[in-house]
């Protein structure tokens, strides 16, 4: 499965409604987890671009990446704002949330593509990841990226257990996990965006999700993935 690919304009409007809803519920119970998500949107949209991947096929796959952390909210606040490492149980019950935000997005009917893509943002190129165990190109492409992108923003961030990297630092992880953590050929074109763009990196805060009241249609003209 190559990409988040919605063909039906009565589909694309349905999931683009139904993500951004399932985005507000994110903001609503935890705002680093949405602001996580917002930013990883962006990144990924901006990496499926640069890999030669349409506009349509990256906003979808943007949107794979604005719910991409969803199951974190059905985590206990003692484990969702744990401020200190995670215990090995603690870590295997956080380890759940693909799986949970793949049951939500199927209950809301979201598009299988979507779907896959959420539920496998967390394996590794080597197959050492999680929920499956998946390797290599049984990956599929999307969550391959969204990965990286998924990544990226995390070791920038500032969290309370641990200080945010410099983009230099950064750089040089994802460098380093290519073929491992994550596939070369993203990584690649990741770098080559990174390195082409020195302003690559959003601010910690990024702008708000268009109003529920503004109707479907106008969201998916505005590009609100592009800046
Ligand atoms: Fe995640």
């Amino acid at each position: 499965m190559a990409s988040v690919r919605q063909t039906d304009p009565g589909t694309r409007r349905h999931t683009t409604s139904v993500v951004y809803d399932l985005a507000r519920s994110i903001r609503e119970r935890d705002i680093i987890t949405y602001e996580h998500c917002r930013r990883v949107a962006v990144y990924v949209n901006r990496l499926a671009r640069h890999m030669g991947w349409s506009r349509r096929a990256s906003r979808d796959l943007a949107l794979a990446g604005l719910v991409h952390d969803l199951g974190k909210t059905w985590m206990q606040n003692a484990l969702l704002h744990k401020e200190s490492a995670l215990s090995s149980d603690e870590r295997e019950e956080m380890q759940r949330h693909p799986h949970i935000a793949s049951c939500i997005l199927r209950a809301y009917g979201a598009p299988e593509q979507l779907i896959e893509v959420v539920l496998h943002h967390h394996e590794a190129y080597d197959g050492h990841g999680y929920p499956d165990h998946l390797a290599g190109e049984d990956i599929p492409l999307g969550a391959r990226l969204l990965t990286v992108a998924d990544v990226f923003d995390a070791i920038t961030s500032e969290r309370p257990y641990k200080a945010a990297l410099e983009v230099g630092d950064a750089r040089a992880r994802i460098a380093a996990g290519a073929g491992t953590h994550f596939d070369p050929a993203v990584v690649r074109a990741f770098l080559e965006l990174l390195d082409a763009n020195p302003e690559f990196r959003l601010p910690a805060r990024v702008s708000p999700l268009p109003p529920r009241k503004a109707p479907h249609i106008t969201w998916i003209r505005h590009d609100s993935f592009d800046h």
